[in-house]
C-alpha cells in the first residue's frame, strides 16, 4: 500500500486544523514546484507551545504531515519544535513514499517560520543557522 493507515487517518481527521487569532508566532510557508502552501499558527507562553493551529491548502500528504507536526509540538517548548525534523514526522506517520517526502520538508519549515515570527516580534535573539533551509533529505528531485 501506497500510503500508511496513520497518513490517511491525519489526512481525514486533521487535527489542530484552523486558525489562532491572536497567534503569537505564524509561518506561512509555499513550495514553489507544486505550489502548495502551508500556514502554521502559535500560542506561545513561558516558552511552551500552549496551542497551535494550521491550514494547508495542498496535497494529502502535506495536510496529513502538518496534522501529525502539530500533535509533536504542542505542550512542547519552543526549543524542542525548532528540532523538530521532516523525518521525524515522516517516522510517526509510518512513512511516506518517496515522491511525497517534500511534502513533510513543508510541515518542518511552517513550523520554523512560526517560531521565527515569535523571536522577532518579541525581540528574541537567535541563531540564523536554526533557520537555514532544508535541503530535502530523501526526497526526489
Ligand atoms: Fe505539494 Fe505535497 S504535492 S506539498
Amino acid at each position: 500500500m501506497l500510503y500508511s493507515e496513520k497518513v490517511f487517518d491525519h489526512f481525514r481527521n486533521p487535527r489542530n486544523l484552523g486558525k489562532i487569532e491572536d497567534a503569537d508566532g505564524i509561518g506561512e510557508v509555499g513550495n514553489a514546484k507544486c505550489g502548495d502552501i502551508m500556514k502554521m499558527y502559535l500560542k506561545i507562553s513561558d516558552g511552551i507551545i500552549t496551542d497551535v493551529k494550521f491550514n494547508t491548502f495542498g496535497c494529502g500528504s502535506a495536510i496529513a504531515t502538518s496534522s501529525m507536526a502539530t500533535e509533536m509540538i504542542k505542550g512542547k517548548s519552543v526549543a524542542d519544535a525548532l528540532t523538530l525534523s521532516n523525518q521525524a514526522v515522516v517516522e510517526a506517520l509510518d512513512g511516506l513514499p518517496a515522491h511525497k517526502i517534500h511534502c513533510s520538508v513543508l510541515a518542518e519549515e511552517a513550523v520554523k517560520a512560526a517560531v521565527k515570527d515569535y523571536y522577532d516580534k518579541n525581540g528574541i535573539a537567535y541563531d540564523p543557522e536554526q533557520f537555514k533551509e532544508n535541503d530535502c533529505e530523501g526526497c526526489e528531485k
